[in-house]
């Protein structure tokens, strides 16, 4: 039976892939709704750009807005890496204009009501922009946090540095305190940090064969990460940007990809240069109770030819 989940995102190069890989996997997933956040760019951005995803996949899916801003701070954006509308193409096309429209009921309220609603343990959650949305769900309605059968996200860095503040990835950084709040509430955790997405980097013979074999979605995919690929490969000095938020479907879809360790992940909410920064204890140094399962290592061809195959099917 397909696994029923609930796509949380701040779309984003990476973030549309994702909704697209999940959109494709009808036989592995069921994709109860979007949630939108702000984060990659502004919230009335994000919403425009998961409508236009949406539409591109030719298939049905509501689209819920959620909140405009962190928890307690400011929202930090990052147009430098994703462009000014958040989806800017290699060719300059932009992706043709919604049909989808946004739901009345809010992300949140979405969130609660249908994991109530939904057979308890049946319901999955992905979560692939700042933590925003899923925290304010976990404050307003604790009860849905044993109800779900998991939550998994891509956040945070173990192990290797940060690509926001030398100590931080992105979507832990937007949002620090509702992070913490998601880490630190029992429920069951799966963690897609830098340390696996730092190894699924867009290599030019992927993204060739993301056009070449991808279909027609696949083509206007790789116009997308044609963009997404030059800020990262000018930072980073290397063959392509590292493909985030897909690897949160692709392990739904085809778990054998990766490879995971249990473990327990501190978000460190103090001020200062380690803002943001999920400490993990590989080692069990602090004898903690392990509260996430945290993707180590991964086969990036593997990915890459699932996301190739899956973008064909739209
Ligand atoms: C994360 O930050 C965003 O820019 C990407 O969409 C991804 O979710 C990577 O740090
Ligand atoms: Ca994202």
């Amino acid at each position: 039976m397909a696994k029923r989940i609930i796509l949380d995102c701040d779309p984003g190069h990476d973030d549309a892939v994702a909704i697209l890989l999940a959109l494709a996997s009808t036989d592995e997933l069921e994709v109860l709704g979007l949630t939108v956040v702000g984060g990659n760019v502004p919230l009335h951005s994000t919403l425009l750009n998961a409508r236009k995803v949406v539409t591109l996949a030719q298939r049905e899916c509501k689209v819920f807005a959620g909140c405009p801003r962190p928890m307690m701070r400011d929202i930090v954006t990052a147009e430098h890496v994703h462009g000014e509308t958040g989806l800017d193409s290699g060719s300059g096309t932009p992706l043709g204009e919604p049909t989808v429209p946004v739901e009345s009921t809010h992300a949140v309220n979405f969130i609660v009501e249908t994991v109530r609603a939904e057979p308890e343990n049946s319901v999955t959650l992905v979560a692939i922009g700042p933590l925003t949305n899923i925290a304010v769900a976990f404050a307003m309605a604790p009860d849905i946090i044993p109800r779900m059968h998991e939550l998994v996200i891509m956040g945070g860095a173990g192990f290797e540095p940060g690509n926001i503040t030398p100590a931080a990835e992105f979507n832990i950084y937007v949002d620090p305190q509702a992070a913490r709040a998601v880490f630190d509430s029992g429920v069951n955790l799966i963690m897609f940090g830098l340390d696996i997405t730092h190894q699924m980097l867009i290599t030019p013979p992927r993204l060739e064969a993301v056009n070449r074999d991808g279909g027609r979605v696949g083509t206007v995919v790789a116009d997308l990460l044609d963009f997404f690929n030059q800020y990262d490969i000018s930072k980073y000095g290397w063959e392509g940007a590292p493909l985030h938020d897909p690897c949160t479907i692709a392990y739904l879809i085809e778990p054998a990809i990766f490879e995971m360790r249990k473990m327990h992940v501190v978000v460190d909410t103090t001020d200062g240069p380690s803002l943001g920064r999920t400490v993990t204890d590989w080692w069990g140094a602090t004898q903690e109770k392990p509260n996430a399962m945290v993707a180590t290592g991964g086969n990036a061809d593997r990915f890459f030819g699932l996301i190739t195959e899956r973008l064909k099917l739209l």
